[in-house]
């Protein structure tokens, strides 16, 4: 992992937090749909969302499968699964469960696999990777969109930022980490675990936000708590001060504008490697 003294944590995520990542997962499902045309999806086949939250872009594949084709949708996190359950259908699934371990699915199952902005939370990649070579038929495409550590959204760098000047960059590794793999990670990732065909390419993706508090929202339900937790409840309203101010400055007539860059990867399952 490129983070450095972090631990992800699947505890801190909330109702309140699930229900909030509904309501804003807008800006995920958008580049989602980036993930989604490349893998050329069609009539029929059987696909896999890993780290699906509350299953929008999962219920936007499930159009594109048909009904004869049929979308499953894991998470571990219970409360987003409940809430994605809403959306099930005769050929949507959803249940709880993590990319490190798919014994639930059979070897061979899907034709494809996808991750939308959930690879730089898995802690054992290649673990994660063998399991979805596993999965895949043989020849089956895998698509995922992953933070590259070397370009930290816009909103990280004003944060860090903020952070220093809230008086409190002594602590900012533990509580603000970078997540996310390079270009070369992922390629020598991928060529471990059994793909192949790997390319990948950095997107710039421009969010707009109503306002500082608005976009922290966002911050704390996209990564399920894991956000500033370190801080106490008085240090990190002084964050969200000096936040406020620094974002302010991008405002534009539409909103608070902001990049994010996020590295898409797609490859194969080469056809001898089961
Ligand atoms: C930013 S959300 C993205 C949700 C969804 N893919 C979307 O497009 O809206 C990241 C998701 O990754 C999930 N996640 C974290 N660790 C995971 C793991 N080890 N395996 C599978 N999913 C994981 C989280 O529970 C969370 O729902």
């Amino acid at each position: 992992m490129s983070q450095t003294g972090s631990v992800i944590s699947l505890e801190h995520d909330t109702p309140e937090l699930a229900r909030s990542y509904d309501e804003a997962g807008l800006v995920q499902f958008r580049h989602g749909k980036f993930l989604i045309g490349p893998l050329a999806i069609k009539s029929g086949e059987h696909v896999l969302d890993i780290g699906t939250g509350t299953g929008r872009l999962a219920e936007f594949v499930t159009g594109l499968v048909g009904p004869n084709g049929r979308v499953t949708g894991i998470d571990p996190l219970a409360g987003r699964i409940e809430i994605a359950r809403l959306r099930q259908s005769d050929n949507l699934q959803f249940d709880t469960g993590r990319a490190e371990d798919l014994s639930r699915f059979a070897d061979g199952q899907f034709d494809a696999v996808y991750l939308n902005s959930v690879f730089h939370w898995i802690a054992d990649k290649d673990r994660a990777l063998r399991e979805i070579r596993r999965v895949l038929k043989p020849g089956g495409r895998l698509g995922l969109n992953v933070q590259d550590p070397s370009r930290p959204h816009q909103s990280r760098v004003l944060l860090r930022q903020a952070i220093a000047e809230a008086g409190l960059a002594d602590r900012r590794q533990d509580s603000n980490p970078v997540l996310g793999s390079t270009d070369e990670e992922l390629k020598a990732l991928f060529a471990a675990n059994g793909f192949t065909g790997y390319r990948s390419e950095l997107r710039a993706l421009v969010d707009i936000h109503d306002d500082a508090a608005s976009l922290l929202r966002w911050s704390e339900a996209s990564a399920f708590g894991n956000f500033l937790e370190a801080f106490s409840a008085t240090e990190r309203n002084l964050v969200h001060q000096a936040f406020a101010k620094l974002v302010e400055d991008r405002r534009t007539p539409e909103g608070l504008s902001l990049e994010r860059y996020l590295r898409f990867a797609f490859a194969r399952k080469a056809p001898a490697s089961n």
